[in-house]
């Protein structure tokens, strides 16, 4: 059955249509590396103008390993998940102190890296080096479950175990990276989440979920509770021509990032309330609330956010302390630009341009 077919299908579709990506190119390990990095959670269409200029701005291991990390942070604003960046910097340093700037090969070692879990480092060594390792991605999880028709949950312990050892079982020696790609590219372009293109796959006849009529049923999810909702007040704190700003924690979510001060509500609590008790916790400040600029909504991976901004003003006399972040700043709406920030902050910093707030 589809055992020994698949991957020789697949490997005849990937000589014709693989798609033409930069770092395809000249698969060099550094390249290769900051490219999948990028495209964890993240499609392909969204990394290849940020895996441009990232290579133009860090063109090399040594030059990205002496960067400062606000400047990785600007070179990453807008792809998300930032803890990326910052692991891909703090590695970068590993790899030039530990390894004397040669990346290593074996998925073992790679894994040993910050922000290199067992998939990447499977596609970073057989890529790169053509090391014969398996890669369990979104897209190869998908393909896989349907071609062999995986009821498991992929998610779940039996069901990730059995993507593993399918992924493992038909790696076709020393074409493990073309391989590997090819099951991305065909996950990404025929075998989608929704409604795929199974008439014109060349798997349609070895994949047994296309066989039995059960593709839109795989992968076989498991059964998720709703992601929370938080409602957030953040201030716009204007004094003397300029608005602060505040640096978050390396640590936390969105760590190294600048953003407007403020933080969730306490069930019940009204958004002024909450707004005046978040500012006295974070910054040690008293504040007058002033009109609503604007209310601004985002879906992180575990949770959603609605996020109300306010202008307000310090009483009088008052200095803010960064009691909760890293640092604080007061910029003018020209200087916003230079720190690196979430996707709701910026927006809120690109209101303020549009709207040429005076402070
Ligand atoms: N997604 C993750 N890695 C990829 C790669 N090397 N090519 C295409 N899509 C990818």
């Amino acid at each position: 059955m589809t055992g020994k077919e698949f991957p020789v299908l697949l490997l005849d579709w990937y000589s014709k249509h693989a798609r033409p990506l930069p770092w395809r190119r000249n698969p060099e390990p550094y390249a290769v590396w900051v490219s999948e990095i990028m495209l964890q959670q993240t499609r392909v269409e969204t990394v290849l103008p940020y895996f441009e200029r990232w290579m133009e701005r860090f063109p090399n291991l040594p030059a990205l390993a002496e960067a400062p990390l606000q400047a990785v942070l600007t070179a990453w604003e807008g792809l998300g998940y930032y803890s990326r960046a910052r692991n891909l910097h703090a590695a970068a340093k590993i790899v030039m102190t530990k390894y004397v700037g040669q990346i290593p090969e074996q998925p073992a070692e790679l894994a040993q890296l910050p922000g290199i879990g067992c998939s990447t480092a499977g596609a970073i060594a057989s890529i790169a080096f053509g090391v014969d390792a398996p890669v369990l991605d979104g897209n190869i999880r998908r393909v896989l479950a349907r071609v062999f028709d995986v009821s498991e949950p992929a998610r779940s312990p039996a069901g990730e175990a059995r993507l593993w050892d399918l992924a493992r079982d038909h790696l076709p020696a020393g074409k493990a990276g073309d391989y590997n790609q090819a099951s991305m590219d065909l996950g990404a372009r025929v075998c989608t989440p929704r409604r795929p293109d199974c008439p014109n796959c060349p798997l349609r006849e070895v994949c047994l979920a296309n066989l039995r009529g059960v593709q839109s049923q795989r992968p076989a999810q498991l059964k998720r509770a709703r992601p929370p909702h938080y409602t957030v007040a953040a201030a716009v704190i204007c004094h003397a021509g300029q608005m602060l700003i505040a640096q978050r924690p390396t640590d936390k979510l969105l760590g190294g990032l600048w953003e407007f001060p403020g933080g969730k509500l306490l069930p019940g609590e009204s958004l002024i309330d909450g707004l005046k008790r978040e500012i006295c916790e974070e910054l040690g400040s008293e504040i007058e609330v002033g009109d609503l600029l604007g209310v601004y909504r985002h879906a992180y991976t575990h949770f959603k956010v609605t996020l109300h901004a306010f202008h307000c003003r310090l009483g009088e006399g008052d200095h803010p302390h960064p009691f909760e972040a890293q640092a604080l700043r007061w910029v003018g709406l020209d200087r916003l630009d230079d720190f690196p920030m979430g996707k709701i902050d910026r927006q809120i910093a690109r209101d303020l341009q549009s709207l040429e707030t005076r402070c």
